[in-house]
């Protein structure tokens, strides 16, 4: 069987659960280095998982013949650059969410691939877990009907230690957390987001002010259509990983999570009326395995990606103007011009 090679960079968390499903998962792949800033972390992981290399850097990583794609799951802040050096040394690539953390960064990356004529996937695995998907064929058959309001809430269970917010290598909530639900917004309503209008609070946790960054969020939007939406995302939910949305339509409505018929719903630490899922490596463990054999049999077949780095784009966008409404306190308006190749973010009047 063709194999491809396949380089995986940032083994934290997020990495080191691609590298396991590389190795393991998906028969397509032969997983040849990983790589990290910290080398020795590096070397522990491709020990554990049988990776015959690994380095200290991507630089050491890119010069391997013998790898043809690239799979980046370095904090945030890392993408676009990594994204540009890699498309630049001629690999395709996986790059996790978000595409960047401004437009501009965002731009250059997707300059890069389309210069390189390397081919960019950007990781809303979600697109690929079983529930949405089912619910995206049942929209896509017309059972809804014209959809009219998007809803989704995303609530992670830990809390974040202050060291994260400390080190600064990650988007704050709207580029690290709703990107997902910015992403859904757009994919399952068929639709560009025109305006948002955002609402914040550390009300539990003030300290993180100073750190550019919130607890919560909400957002509202309004589609270029006509539909509209909501969004909330809350970093520490305690009480379980908590993701739910739902697309309602002229005909009916599709929901992915927890409809049960029960009088009161109680979740806390001390116990829960509903079961939920503890964390998102539980939640989408499956959507993590089937996004990496999609890309993977995409790379190796020549056909062009499901994600692509126009919707790392298109969801960072509507990120942006959610923090410039959270920064100004007034909506903000998303003015989509892909095909002279820009995306503006601007205020509305008032
Ligand atoms: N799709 C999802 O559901 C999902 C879930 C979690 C995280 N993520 C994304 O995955 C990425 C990684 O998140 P994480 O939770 O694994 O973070 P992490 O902090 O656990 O791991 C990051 C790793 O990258 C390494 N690193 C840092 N800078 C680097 C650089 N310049 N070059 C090479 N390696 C570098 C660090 O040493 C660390 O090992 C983030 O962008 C995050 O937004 C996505």
């Amino acid at each position: 069987m063709t194999k491809l090679g396949i380089g995986l960079l940032g083994v934290g968390e997020m990495g080191k659960r691609h590298a396991e499903n590389l190795r393991r998962l998906v028969p397509e792949a032969r997983l040849v280095a990983v790589a990290d800033v910290a080398a020795e972390r590096a070397r522990q992981v491709a020990a554990e998982l049988e990776i015959e290399h690994s380095f200290g850097s991507l630089e050491d990583m890119l010069a391997r013949k013998d790898i043809q794609a690239i799979v980046i799951a370095t904090p945030d802040k890392f993408h676009a650059r990594c994204i540009r050096e890699a498309a630049a040394a001629g690999k395709d690539i996986l790059c996790e969410k978000p595409l960047a953390t401004n437009l501009v960064d965002a731009q250059a990356a997707l300059d890069a691939v389309a210069k390189a004529s390397v081919r960019l996937q950007i990781g809303f695995m979600r697109r690929y877990d079983p529930a949405y998907v089912a619910a995206m064929k049942r929209i896509e058959a017309g059972e809804i009907g014209e959809p009219v309001v998007f809803k989704s809430v995303g609530r992670d269970k830990d809390v974040p230690p202050l060291a994260a917010y400390q080190s600064n290598v990650n988007g704050m909530l709207f580029y690290n957390n709703t990107i997902h639900d910015f992403d859904l917004a757009r994919w399952l309503v068929q639709d560009e987001v025109a305006e948002v209008q955002a609402y914040t609070t550390v009300a539990i946790r003030p300290e993180i002010a100073k750190y550019n960054d919130v607890v919560a969020g909400v957002v509202n939007l309004r589609y270029v259509r006509g539909a509209i939406g909501n969004i909330e995302s809350y970093v520490q939910a305690i009480y379980g990983y908590d993701v739910r949305t739902e697309v309602v339509g002229s005909r009916g409505s599709v929901f992915v999570g927890s409809v049960e018929q029960i009088p009161a719903a109680f979740l806390s630490v001390n116990g829960r009326t509903q079961p939920l899922a503890d964390h998102f490596l539980t939640r989408f463990a499956d959507a993590y395995v089937a996004e990496a054999r999609d890309f993977v049999h995409n790379m190796l077949n020549d056909y062009p990606v499901r994600v692509s780095g126009e919707d790392g784009l298109k969801a960072l966008a509507i990120a942006v103007a959610a923090e410039n409404s959270h920064l100004q306190k007034r909506p903000c308006q998303i003015a989509l011009h892909t095909d002279a190749g820009t995306i503006a973010v601007t205020y509305s009047a008032n």
